[in-house]
């Protein structure tokens, strides 16, 4: 009956009127239609759970079980599954997606439109809402992208550019808990920072060259502890101190990188409080408790690629 294209539309059209109230008939009926209208009702309803950091974490926890392979582990749609579907999963992340109601975002989920299967019947009423909670923290939550402090000349953007990489080896090392793939990030670090020591100052202006010399300070101290540091406990203190001077040298003097590094604190990494760091994805992925630890982490700003050229002088804030 199914054999090959000709039969192949009416058979899915005869059964889209056969099983009106299932998945399928909605995957048939709406396939070609861009929009995906909800009933007004639907939209209108409130999320009864709270926005809390374990309602959140559950929703987590379905999400990567049941989204992630599609919609990918920022909610971009780069899951691995995402390049064989016949449409894009789409952006979660996208003010289209986020402006939408929670009611609206659980009835997409509910009752799903090919190739996303409708899960209204694989998950309960309780993990959808979960779930939209969830979702909600790929929103660009209100943090300042800012722009470069200084204007400087591609001779500090390059070297600090290539910072970046080793820098998040190691933080990633440090969210798993893993002091090999620590340790074998180091050398590479080490010479990123000899990158950063090896700029002739003397071509740059005063100004520009004692500030530089003083960043370039700033990161060797913070990496002579990372170094001899004995444990990872002792490490997180001196990466603490890495990401401190890093984060403010690629702030003043910019990067390179395709798009922005995000800045995050949490206020309970270490025992005497708060600690910052830098990475390129948006989802919070903590060097100094893991990343189940989301309760206590903020997004504090975002430090825009430097596109040499464009707008004058940075803007900040
Ligand atoms: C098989 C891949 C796949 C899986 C698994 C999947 N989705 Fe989707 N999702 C899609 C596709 C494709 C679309 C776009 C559908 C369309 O616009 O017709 C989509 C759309 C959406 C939308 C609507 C976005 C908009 O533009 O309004 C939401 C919300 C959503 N998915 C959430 C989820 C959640 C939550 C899960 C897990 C419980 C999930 N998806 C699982 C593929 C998937």
């Amino acid at each position: 009956m199914r054999s090959e294209r000709a039969g192949a539309p009416i058979a899915l059209f005869l059964t889209a009127l056969a099983l009106p109230g299932m998945a399928v008939g909605i995957h048939a009926a709406n396939h070609q239609d861009p929009e995906w209208d909800v009933p007004s009702r639907a939209a209108r309803k409130k999320n009864p759970l709270p926005e809390d950091a374990s309602v959140i974490a559950k929703g987590k926890v379905v999400y990567e079980a049941q989204c992630v392979s599609c919609h990918g582990t920022s909610g971009v749609g780069d899951g691995v599954a995402a390049k064989d579907l016949e449409k894009h999963p789409g952006d979660l992340t996208n003010p289209k997606v986020q402006d939408q109601s929670d009611g609206a975002l659980f009835w997409k989920i509910t009752t799903g439109r090919a190739p996303m299967t409708a899960f209204g019947d694989t998950l309960s009423v309780e993990e959808r809402w979960q779930v939209v909670r969830f979702i909600r923290t790929f929103a660009a939550s209100p943090f300042a992208v800012v722009s470069p402090e200084l204007e400087a000349p591609e001779s500090l953007r390059t070297p600090l550019t290539n910072l970046q990489r080793p820098y998040d080896q190691l933080r990633r090392a440090l969210a798993k808990d893993d002091q090999k793939a620590a340790a074998a990030a180091l050398p590479t670090l080490n010479s990123a920072v000899e990158g950063l020591k090896k700029v002739d100052v003397t071509k740059l202006s005063d100004k520009l060259g004692s500030s530089w010399k003083q960043s370039v300070d700033a990161i060797e101290k913070a990496m002579v502890g990372i170094r001899k540091a004995p444990s990872l406990e002792e490490m997180r203190v001196s990466f603490a101190g890495l990401s401190a001077a890093s984060e403010a040298a690629w702030a003043r003097y910019g990067h390179t990188m395709e798009s922005p590094l995000f800045v995050f604190e949490c206020s309970s990494a270490t025992k005497t409080g708060a600690a910052r760091w830098v990475q390129p994805t948006r989802e919070p992925d903590n060097p100094y408790l893991g990343s189940k630890a989301v309760s206590c982490v903020k997004l504090l700003r975002g430090i825009a690629a430097t596109r040499p050229k464009e707008e004058g002088s940075g803007e900040s804030r």
